[in-house]
Parts: structure tokens; C-alpha cells; sequence
């Protein structure tokens, strides 16, 4: 299924915020230095980077999900995607994904990857596995690790889920 009325183009500054509370609706709002608007900002700033958002042409514009990657001259990672949880699966999410393959191919990138920090979480609604399958993906054996050390202080909410009514600012 796709959405007729939705259409992807690229992340502007102003899509900032449905991005952060789209991230929030889905409790995946980690920590306001990965997620929070300054982060996005810098993302969307950098041309290796590719932020899409899906906008419904139907409601005013509003952005229903929004994908993130980067290419680094060699290989395409996607790191984040997220559709408003009122319209899963409805073809929002393949859309996106098809939009950013498309993308990454014109950079020349031969492969896309996924790095996603889901299916570790004991309850089904989190694991995307069964989506990326469906989109064209497969499991390789790899290990996704994280040092969150690298700027010295001993923070130990680093990484820990954040409450979805969680401000930016909060930590
Ligand atoms: C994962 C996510 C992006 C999928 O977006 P979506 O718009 O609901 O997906 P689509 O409707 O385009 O689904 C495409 C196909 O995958 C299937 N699918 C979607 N979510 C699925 C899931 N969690 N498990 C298994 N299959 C799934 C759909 O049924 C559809 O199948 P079909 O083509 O046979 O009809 C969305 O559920 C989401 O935002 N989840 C929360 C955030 C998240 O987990 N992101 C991924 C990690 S970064």
C-alpha cells in the first residue's frame, strides 16, 4: 500500500520539531544529544547526511515520518526512520526507504545498511526486523556496540530511554 497523498522530499530546518515529537511518539526519543533539534539541525546541515521526511499533501503538509543516513564515501548506513504510530503501516515507511536507496544510489554508495537501536527490547511492537525484510534487507552477523565514555564524564543516563514527555534540555 502507499499513501497517494503523501509525498518525500528532504528535511529543512523547519521540520525540526515534528521530527523530535515524531521520535517522541514512538518512544524512541534516546537523549537530546542524538535526537534533540541542535542534533538534527547539525544533520541537516551536512551533505553526506541524507534526512527525508514524508509530508501528507491531504492535512496541510503535516510530516507523518522522516528517515536518516549518511554515506561515508564507501558505505550508506540508515540510522533512523520513524512514521507517526496513528498510521503504521500504511506504506510510510517503504516509501522512505525507497526514497533513501534512491538517494544513496546517486551518491554511489553500492550497498545500504541499517543500524537500528530496536529489536532489544523485549515487546514486539519495537522490533522492526520483520519491516526491513520486507523492504529488502537481511541480517548479516555484525555487532552494534557504543562507547558513551568518549566525552570523559561518567553520565549514567547516556543512552537510556527517555520518558516520551521528556523536554529538550532534559537529560
Ligand atoms: C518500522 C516502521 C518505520 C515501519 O513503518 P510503516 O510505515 O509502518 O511501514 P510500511 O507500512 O511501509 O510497511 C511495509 C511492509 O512492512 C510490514 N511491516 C511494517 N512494520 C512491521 C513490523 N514491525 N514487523 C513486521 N512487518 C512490518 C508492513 O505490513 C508492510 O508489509 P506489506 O508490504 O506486505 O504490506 C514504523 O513501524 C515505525 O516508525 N516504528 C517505530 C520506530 C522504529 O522502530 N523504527 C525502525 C528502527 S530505526
Amino acid at each position: 500500500m502507499t499513501p497517494s497523498s503523501t509525498k518525500i522530499r528532504k528535511a529543512v530546518p523547519g521540520d525540526i520539531e515534528a521530527i523530535v515529537q515524531i521520535t517522541k511518539d514512538n518512544e524512541h526519543y534516546w537523549s537530546q544529544e542524538v535526537d534533540g533539534a541542535e542534533a538534527l539541525a547539525r544533520i541537516i546541515s551536512r551533505e553526506d547526511n541524507i534526512i527525508l521526511v514524508a509530508e501528507d499533501d491531504d492535512n496541510d503538509g503535516e510530516i507523518t515520518g522522516f528517515l536518516i543516513g549518511t554515506w561515508d564515501g564507501a558505505r550508506a548506513i540508515i540510522h533512523k526512520l520513524s512514521v507517526s504510530p496513528t498510521i503504521h503501516r500504511e506504506g510510510t515507511g517503504r516509501m522512505l526507504v525507497a526514497a533513501g536507496i534512491e538517494e544513496f544510489k546517486k551518491k554511489g554508495a553500492p550497498t545500504v545498511g541499517v543500524s537500528a537501536a530496536d529489536g532489544t527490547r523485549d515487546d514486539e511492537k519495537n522490533d522492526s526486523t520483520g519491516f526491513w525484510k520486507k523492504v529488502g534487507f537481511e541480517s548479516i552477523p555484525a555487532r552494534l556496540m557504543i562507547n558513551f565514555t568518549i566525552w570523559g564524564d561518567d553520565d549514567e543516563d547516556h543512552g537510556q530511554m527517555k520518558d516520551e514527555n521528556a523536554e529538550e534540555g532534559d537529560i
